[in-house]
């Protein structure tokens, strides 16, 4: 087979040709090409990016994108396009612009409860929370995780989610952790450190957790594994919270030490009015929101609420993943797909969030 594919070259004079509406200037040119992916698959080549723009401009940028996409599939050779839109960050957390040291994110959360114990030796503690089951909290969790790892950070991820545990199924990891000098060690997969509640006990499909079991269980998990050591911290946990925003969430929030949450929703109206919720609990114990992923994005359940509800809340839209049946397949295979497919769209827009979460959180 062989196709007339275009080069990295030529595809980023096919976007200079596309001007941009505020400098002038063709995209390129104009910085707005961001993580462009030229890859060469069977069917053609598949080219992507990513443009940034200003939280009040994504609307003004949406026609720019449209026509950026055109231009790409208007090459010869080129089979599959997508650019992401995403809005820059309206704000970050105040250790940030305050220019603290991030050691000291938990010496200025007024009000803040006093989290019972910080795991040792690790770096930042990240959840990813939804109002609502099922929209894909898990599979951000692994893959963002995943992306994180790829930037060369030490990651764990904690599957605190009581009510379902599945990081064991989309990791891929089974038997109970290793106990050694009082400690659990962590099961290692895909460059990952994993630890489930879901490996604590026989059977993870008859748990019925009530809130202080629940709470119990997690911060042993938290602060009873071996995340890291002296040596070798680990840069950051990554916890799949419980769907949901009641008492066993909120208990669960208090009781951990977090730096920060990605919200995960997906575009139908109820599951955006869970997810301000979610955020709604989140701002109570003054922890940041540092963003909202809109899953399963597409033709299914619409598009855009995700960044409009972002807006709406004043917290960075990171970016949406469409419905992919290859996520849904890696995951149930074992395997983050970000971790399977590395140069991949889906690993493109996990880079994007990755390198936001990691910037805003210091590491
Ligand atoms: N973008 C996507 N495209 C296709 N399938 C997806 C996508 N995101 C998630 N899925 C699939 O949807 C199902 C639910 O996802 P996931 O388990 O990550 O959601 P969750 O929010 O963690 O759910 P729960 O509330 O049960 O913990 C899984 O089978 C997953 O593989
Ligand atoms: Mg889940």
């Amino acid at each position: 087979m062989s196709h007339p594919s275009p080069d990295r070259d030529q595809v980023l004079a096919a976007l200079d040709a596309v001007i941009d509406p505020k400098s002038g200037q063709g995209l390129a040119a104009a910085g707005l090409v961001q993580g462009l992916t030229v890859a060469a698959a069977d069917d053609g080549v598949r080219a992507g990016f990513v443009m940034e723009v200003p939280a009040r401009e994504t609307a003004v940028y949406a026609p720019v994108r449209d026509a950026a996409e055109a231009a790409l599939r208007a090459l010869p050779g080129v089979a599959r396009v997508s650019v992401v839109l995403t809005a820059e960050a309206v704000q970050k957390p105040r250790f940030k612009t305050a220019g603290l040291s991030p050691q000291a994110v938990h010496q200025i959360r007024p009000n803040a409860p006093v989290p019972t114990e910080r795991p040792a030796h690790v770096r930042r503690v990240l959840a990813i929370a939804s109002g609502k089951g099922g929209v894909g909290k898990s599979t951000v969790a692994v893959n963002l995780a995943a992306a994180l790892a790829a930037r060369g950070l030490s990651v764990g991820v904690l599957d605190a989610d009581v009510y379902g545990p599945s990081l064991p199924t989309m990791t891929g990891v089974s038997g109970k952790p290793e106990y050694r000098d009082d400690r659990m060690e962590p099961h290692l997969a895909h460059g990952l450190k994993v630890m489930s509640v879901g490996l604590l006990t026989e059977k993870t499909d008859a748990m019925v957790w009530r809130g202080p079991m629940a709470s119990q269980a997690i911060t042993q998990m938290l602060t009873q594994t071996r995340w890291g050591t002296e040596a070798e911290p680990l840069d950051i946990l990554v916890v799949d919270l419980p769907p949901g925003t009641g008492d066993v969430q909120l208990t669960l929030i208090q009781k951990t030490p977090l730096d920060g949450a990605v919200i995960v929703t997906t575009p139908q109206e109820v599951a955006l009015a869970d997810a301000r919720r979610a955020h709604t609990l989140f701002q109570k114990v003054k922890v940041p929101t540092l963003g909202l992923i809109e899953n399963m994005s597409g033709d299914v359940f619409g598009r855009g609420g995700g960044e409009a509800e972002a807006g709406r809340l004043g917290v960075p839209f990171l970016g949406d993943l469409p419905l992919d049946a290859a996520l849904r397949q890696a995951g149930d295979a074992g395997t983050p797909l970000v971790a399977a497919e590395p140069d991949g769209d889906t690993a493109r827009r996990f880079a994007v969030v990755a390198a936001r979460v990691a910037d805003v959180l210091g590491v």
